[in-house]
């Protein structure tokens, strides 16, 4: 397994280069593993900009309405409210997914604001990869992290959000359409100017950053400030299969997706699919009974998708001698009753391997990306997502892996913890689309 799952530095150097070509590929032309998606976000936030919109922000597990308020100085008051995305809805109708946004609208601004029939504007933050024909036009190029609503596909995702808040009568007017990525970047860039690209690490994953005019061949129209924020959508980074260390374990995993062949670089690294991966490696230790031998089977562990990346996350932070709560893991989530501390040590290391794999890929990424736009002496990159917050040890590995890549010049290149970025970025996105 280790011999599978290490990424050696060798491997994250192919990793780095082939991405720069694939970058300069899709800069040049459509039809790339990697999109490199022209978001039309041509300006960073000087801090200074004020008023207040509304957000909405479909992410992957999490679906929110915020309104933002931007103050100024470089800082916001922001309130928001979840809501579920039914699996039902993820696989419904056209419709009833767009009816049910514009509802968790009008429940948000009566629940919440004093005056809901106000005319607003808002961002509409949709983490899908979409082919943007301005900043307030795009349509999905195809669904990902479990979504199927073929009927979105090919048209424009904001006259349907608008039409659906049409329909419900609400005084809203969606200004942009923004990808989380290109959110998190300009919301980073609010209170940190130097904020050039940001990354993605949740669910999904993703990144964005800033590009010189010049060099984004394949858009036509003039760019007065010069750049341009690139969406990369380097989840389908590799899709033909060219350089990813990929496993049986990927493939297998990879058969069952919605989306066969596609989203590889993201199904080795976010958080929708870790937890499979090491399911499926468990399944493979148990039928060759190397471990939990002797017991009855689990049920549970059958289910596809039942041994949650949270619950890795859990494992890795056992840091008993015994092992104890990766004991009750096993015990109460997965009902395996009866495990040494054999079984426990594998189940961990199993865990260790794919978590370590999928931080070493993201910084190879990132290695990538800063490379790139020649920013090794010095450059912040805004992260978000429960992977780089919460996952044990993910940061350091990732940080060791840059170091790896890119030696000394590792150091200036800052990783940092950014929050709720794509609502927030989402409002200060339409703000700049208003000036
Ligand atoms: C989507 C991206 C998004 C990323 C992180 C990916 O599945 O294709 O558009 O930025 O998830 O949410």
């Amino acid at each position: 397994m280790e011999d599978i799952f290490s990424v050696s530095v060798i491997k994250l150097n192919d990793i780095v280069r082939h991405m720069l070509v694939e970058m300069t590929r899709g800069l040049k032309e459509d039809n790339h593993s990697l999109k490199m998606l022209p978001s039309h976000v041509i300006k960073r936030p000087t801090g200074n900009e004020t008023g207040s919109y509304l957000a909405l922000d479909l992410g992957g597990s999490n679906f929110r309405v915020c309104e933002v308020i931007l103050e100024g100085n470089g800082s916001t008051r922001i309130q928001q409210r979840k809501y579920t995305v039914s699996a039902e809805l993820k696989s419904g109708t056209r419709e009833q997914l767009f009816d049910f946004f514009a509802d968790c609208v009008v429940r948000f601004l009566k629940e919440n604001t004093r005056d809901p029939d106000r005319p607003r504007k808002m961002g509409f933050t949709f983490s899908f990869p979409v082919w943007q024909t301005s900043i307030k036009q795009g349509s999905l190029i195809h669904w990902n992290k479990g979504f199927s609503v073929p009927s979105v596909q090919g048209g424009d995702v904001v006259q349907m959000l608008q039409d659906a808040l049409d329909r419900k009568k609400v005084n809203v007017t969606v200004t942009a359409l923004v990808n989380d990525t290109t959110g998190t970047l300009i919301s980073h860039a609010y209170s940190q100017p130097n904020t050039s690209i940001a990354v993605i690490l949740g669910t999904g994953t993703n990144a964005a950053y800033v590009e010189k005019a010049e060099n984004i061949f394949k858009y036509k129209q003039e760019i007065p400030t010069g750049e341009m924020i690139i969406n990369t959508e380097w989840g389908s980074f590799d899709e033909e299969f060219a350089v990813l260390p990929r496993t049986k374990y990927d493939r297998r995993l990879d058969r069952t997706t919605l989306n066969p062949g596609r989203m590889p670089f993201e199904k080795m690294i976010s958080g929708m699919y870790l937890g499979e991966i090491v399911r499926l490696v468990l399944l493979d230790l148990i039928r060759t009974g190397e471990i939990f031998s002797g017991q009855e089977r689990s049920l549970k562990l059958d289910v596809p998708y039942a041994f949650e990346t949270a619950t890795m996350s859990r494992i890795e932070r056992d840091h008993s001698i015994d092992l104890n709560d990766t004991k009750s893991v096993l015990q109460d989530l997965l009902d395996i009753p009866h495990t040494t501390l054999y079984d426990r040590i594998i189940v961990r290391s199993v865990c260790e391997l794919v978590g370590k794999r999928s931080a070493r890929l993201s910084a190879a990424g990132i290695a990538a990306v800063a490379t790139k736009i020649n920013c090794l002496n010095g450059c912040v990159v805004a992260i978000d997502g429960s992977l780089f917050e919460l996952y044990p040890h993910y940061s350091n590995r990732m940080r060791d892996a840059l170091g790896e890549i890119l030696g000394i010049s590792a150091e200036n290149i800052i990783l940092e913890q950014a929050r709720d970025g794509s609502g927030q970025g989402a409002a200060l996105i339409a703000a700049l689309a208003a000036e």
